[in-house]
């Protein structure tokens, strides 16, 4: 594995147009293609009899756990626990050999999330870490070790592990679910053939809505707020967006699930501070769109992030409407990360930040 920026810019760029390849790549230790079957590696931990599950990480890693915890409830009927590191390890959670915990860390050596494995492991639980790096201490400490296999990422804005670390956790909670018999042969086969396809639809889709995004952050960079909201695994999403935003380009940006924005942002609603509104035409669709008006409603700008059928669903005026193909739930949060991370991508370079080394942070805390 070379570490060069090849022919692009930045390596977050480059990270970002690499994911396609690598996260086929980390599939596959997971999944038969040919098969269409879950490998060994995804069964690591015996998730059949489990009374729930923990999990805990810090920064992107643990909204890829969030998003993580939505498939394991609906598809494992598995309850998750899910905190930030620096929490989790205060906060006195009651937990029981009965349950596994599962740390997420693209280093593996995050000093909160490592003393947070560290009390799971006290309480006699069993640790399962997805880490980028295999020889880390994280993946040292644990029993079983989910590696994301992303290469070496740069870019202190993670991109590339947190889709990949998306692609691990779809493979563990389709395998939970089998073990738990809470999804049949059938419907197993469809989430599997479903992440095979994932890697050509995220090329056609990079490809498809680089210039309308680049030319989007152009707008953006203007802005001094900005406003994300996302229902469901598009929740997770919506927090990663506004982290995204804000560590490159220095743009205040807050994410909120849909249906809080009564309960707060919307006093802050009007025609300078532009909401970003991610919706594929899901089980949330409807529901998210009334959000969407009582934005509009207020003179609010819209960004919409939605599909196909989204888009034709809705005649709402947005300030940009980014559609995307039709996909199944189970890889839409691969997706959709790929717009929002072009967006944080186009609007910091526009506004000629450090793109790789943002002021204050550091790709690795290994201090409290
Ligand atoms: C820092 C990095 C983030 C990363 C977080 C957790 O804040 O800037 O990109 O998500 O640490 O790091 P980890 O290595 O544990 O995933």
């Amino acid at each position: 594995y070379v570490v060069d920026k090849g022919n692009h810019r930045h390596f977050m760029e480059k990270e970002i147009y690499e994911q396609p390849e690598i996260i086929s790549h980390a599939l596959g230790n997971y999944v038969d293609f040919a098969a269409k079957t879950l490998k060994p590696q995804a069964d690591a931990i015996d998730f059949s009899k489990l009374s729930g599950l923990a999990i805990s990480a810090c920064g992107t890693a643990y909204l890829a756990g969030l998003v993580g915890k939505y498939w394991f409830e609906r598809y494992a009927r598995l309850p998750v626990e899910i905190d930030v590191a620096s929490e989790f390890r205060y906060r006195e959670l009651p937990l029981s050999p009965t349950q596994a915990a599962l740390f997420i860390s693209q280093s593996g050596e995050t000093a909160d999330t490592l003393a947070s494995l560290r009390y799971a492991k006290e309480q006699g639980l069993k640790i399962g870490a997805i880490v980028n790096v295999q020889e880390s201490t994280i993946a040292r400490e644990s029993d079983a070790v989910f590696p994301i296999l992303a290469g070496p990422e740069i870019g202190v804005a993670s991109t590339k592990a947190f889709t990949c670390q998306l692609a691990v956790l779809a493979s563990l909670a389709i395998g939970a679910a089998r073990a738990r018999g809470t999804i049949d042969a059938a419907a197993e086969k469809e989430m599997i053939g479903h992440l095979i396809e994932m890697p050509r639809i995220m090329s056609r889709v990079l490809n498809a809505v680089q210039p309308q995004v680049e030319a989007l952050s152009r707008d953006l960079s203007r802005f001094k707020d900005v406003l994300y909201l996302g229902r469901g695994t598009s929740y997770p999403l919506a927090l990663e967006g506004a982290l995204k935003l804000k560590e490159i380009s220095y743009i205040h940006a807050e994410g909120y699930a849909a249906g809080e924005l009564k309960h707060g942002p919307i006093a802050l609603i009007d025609e300078n501070m532009p909401v970003i509104v991610i919706a594929p035409y899901d089980r949330f669709f409807d529901k998210t769109v009334s959000n969407m008006q009582e934005v509009a409603a207020r003179g609010g700008k819209i960004i919409f992030i939605t599909d196909e059928k989204g888009a034709a669903a809705t005649k709402l005026p947005t300030m940009a409407t980014i559609v995307l193909p039709e996909v199944d739930e189970v890889i839409s949060p691969m997706i959709y990360a790929l717009p929002i991370q072009l967006l944080a991508y186009h609007t910091a370079v526009f506004m000629g930040t450090d793109v790789d080394q943002p002021r204050n942070l550091a790709k690795s805390v290994t201090v409290e």
